[in-house]
């Protein structure tokens, strides 16, 4: 028996001023995408855009549903967007934004496991990282080098 320590490597910045300029763009475009999420039963919203490698912006925000497992997730609504409209190009980056009417949302907001495995079989199928920078509605992003490093040990097509 041996014990492995898995290591994952983050950045933090300090605000979006500290972002790179395309990436503080790409965060504009998801605050303004999250403003129009439909979420009437969390009153929490996220906002996320894609950039992908012929410059396109395809961006998503959450959909509920009143039956609430037919709602969706952010940033599976705008990968299946991109997958679907632009099933050969390759995603460059990912910006993802959220917020609550019920407080201020100042922590930075990962995306859900299930968001991470969809959004990994695409890093996979491209064979290139994909960067992810998350924050709240106010406060510190963090952003991560690849899908890898938010999910180890995924389950992938190997396995099958
Ligand atoms: N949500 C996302 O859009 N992305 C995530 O990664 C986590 C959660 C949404 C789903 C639901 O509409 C609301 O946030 C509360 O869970």
């Amino acid at each position: 028996m041996k014990k492995i320590q898995l290591a994952t490597t983050i950045t933090l910045f300090d605000s979006v001023d500290e972002l790179p300029v395309d990436v503080q763009n790409l965060m504009n475009e998801a605050v303004k995408i999250r403003e129009t999420a439909y979420a009437p039963y969390s009153q929490f919203k996220v906002g996320t855009a894609f950039l992908l490698a012929n410059g396109e912006v395809v961006n998503g925000n959450n959909q509920e549903n009143a039956a609430y497992p037919s709602g969706m997730c952010a940033e599976r609504v705008a990968v299946w967007k991109a997958g679907s409209e632009f099933p050969d190009v390759r995603i460059i980056k990912i910006a993802i934004t959220a917020s609550s009417e019920n407080n201020v949302v100042n922590e930075p907001v990962a995306p859900c496991g299930a968001c991470r495995q969809t959004l990994s079989e695409y890093e996979i199928k491209q064979d290139s990282k994909i960067e992810i920078y998350f924050m709240g509605e106010t406060g510190k992003i963090v952003k991560t080098d690849s899908l890898h490093d938010l999910l180890p040990l995924a389950f992938d097509k190997s396995f099958l």
